[in-house]
């Protein structure tokens, strides 16, 4: 905090749920209590580690920042977040720009019938949703295209189409695959 200059963060999230992860949570929680976060989270959790977490604590997470974008919606995660009040936050909501995802034809197609790029159509259907959406960009034109997302709505039919595209998986890796659970770990593991 010393370091940001600021008294506390409006949001501090545990980024992955590896390690000692319930000592920091608890810590969190301190934290939390005494003012140092407005709120805390938890990121890449899947439903298992949410219900987890939740029922072996006393402050449940405000947020859980997961993988979501067209080509996976997280629909069932969603469901359940809902269902504990967690609020669903998406990264890489533009897949990083993986598999063509700027020219999807689909996506394509709604954008032009909304004069809107498809940038803006993966923002507006995650809001439509209820997802909180980071898009990331170093270019100023994009930031402000990235906000301009709250003068149109999708139709019905335009959300039905984006459910089409989901594959249900991970376009980068998956959290429980051992192999990256172990690559992960030896990233994060202090030098
Ligand atoms: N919790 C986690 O584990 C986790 C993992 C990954 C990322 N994140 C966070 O998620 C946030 C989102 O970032 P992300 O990098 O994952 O991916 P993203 O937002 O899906 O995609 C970023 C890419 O899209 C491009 N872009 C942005 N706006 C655009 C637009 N309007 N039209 C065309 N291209 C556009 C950017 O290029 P330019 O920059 O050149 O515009 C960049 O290449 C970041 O804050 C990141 O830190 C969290």
């Amino acid at each position: 905090m010393k370091r940001l200059g600021l008294e506390y963060v409006d949001l501090y999230l545990i980024h992955q749920p590896l390690g000692d992860y319930y000592g920091a949570w608890r810590v969190m929680q301190e934290v939390y209590r005494e003012g140092g976060a407005r709120a805390i989270g938890v990121s890449n959790f899947f439903p298992d580690r949410l219900v987890d977490l939740i029922a072996h604590n006393e402050i449940t997470p405000a947020v859980n920042q997961i993988e979501t974008h067209p080509y996976n919606q997280r629909r069932t995660d969603q469901e359940l977040m809902r269902e504990h009040r967690v609020q669903h936050e998406s990264w890489g909501p533009f897949a990083e720009g993986k598999n063509n995802i700027f020219s999807d034809p689909t996506l394509s197609m709604i954008g032009a019938a909304h004069g809107k790029s498809v940038a803006q159509v993966i923002l507006r259907w995650l809001t439509q949703r209820g997802v909180v959406a980071i898009p990331k960009s170093v270019r100023r034109e994009r930031m402000e295209e990235n906000f301009a997302v709250f003068d149109f709505e999708l139709t019905p039919a335009n959300m039905e189409a984006i459910v089409s595209l989901d594959s249900d998986s991970s376009s980068f890796f998956d959290h429980r695959d051992p192999a990256a659970v172990k690559r992960l770990s030896e990233a994060q593991r202090p030098t």
